[in-house]
């Protein structure tokens, strides 16, 4: 594995940890470039269900994976995302097409496959990378390595708490049946599993808020930077 041209920082943990703010608000800081790794495993989802294929059969999945190109534009502050030119009609964001993500993400031919596509993200100035193996696997000579946490009981509370602002009418209980059936084959998985890398910083982020998390990261790249 060779170093990567530009700097990356990896942000992984584990579903509704605060992962994906963090990154975002990095990203913005920094002026670097950000990788949702989340967003293909979901785009991957969506492309299967709507195309009636077995979502138990590993080939199949995995030759959706060999050439492979997702396309965001901003519209009216929605993403229109694309799979290699074809526009994606689902919420990709729902607990559905995140578990079946989840279960696309248990194969090995595919992670294997993705493993190029994602490194084309490092572009200059640098790269914020966010998922489940950015650092153990992506990019394991990352120049920071961080691993969010947060307790079960808060990151349901956060839940629940979107779920109200946004006023969406869902079945609470079983969706966090889903989410634990998820995070459960995310870090069990024998591919890739979710899992610290090593040298992570490991951040629970359980009683902070996303600016003091926000703020706490901030100073970890200082450090580092003022070290490298
Ligand atoms: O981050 P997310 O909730 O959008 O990810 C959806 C699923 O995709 C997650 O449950 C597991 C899989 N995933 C993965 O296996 N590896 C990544 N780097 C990112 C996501």
């Amino acid at each position: 594995m060779v170093d990567n041209i530009f700097p990356v920082i990896t942000i992984d943990g584990p579903s509704g940890v605060g992962k994906g703010t963090l990154s975002k608000g990095l990203a913005k800081i920094l002026g670097w470039n950000l990788l949702d790794s989340g967003i293909i495993y979901r785009v991957l989802a969506s492309v299967v269900l709507e195309n009636k294929i077995n979502i138990n059969h590993e080939e199949k999945v995995a030759v959706l994976t060999e050439t492979i190109q997702i396309t965001f534009i901003n519209s009216k502050n929605n993403f229109i995302i694309s799979f290699n030119g074809k526009k994606i009609k689902k919420d990709i964001y729902t607990e559905t097409i995140g578990n079946c993500a989840s279960k696309i993400a248990t194969f090995s031919q595919v992670r294997k496959n993705l493993l190029r596509y994602q490194r084309t993200f490092c572009k200059c100035p640098g790269l914020i990378a966010d998922g489940r193996d950015m650092g153990t696997v992506v990019f394991p000579n990352a120049k920071l390595k961080i691993f969010l946490y947060a307790s079960f009981k808060e990151r349901e509370r956060r839940r629940l708490h979107q779920l109200q602002k946004k006023k969406l009418n869902v079945n609470f209980e079983l969706l966090l049946s889903q989410i634990r059936e998820r995070d459960e084959r995310d870090y069990t998985r024998r591919s890739a599993p979710l899992t610290p890398a090593f040298g992570s910083l490991i951040l629970d982020s359980t009683y902070l808020s996303a600016e003091e998390v926000k703020s706490k990261v901030l100073m970890y790249i200082r450090e580092s930077m003022a070290f490298s």
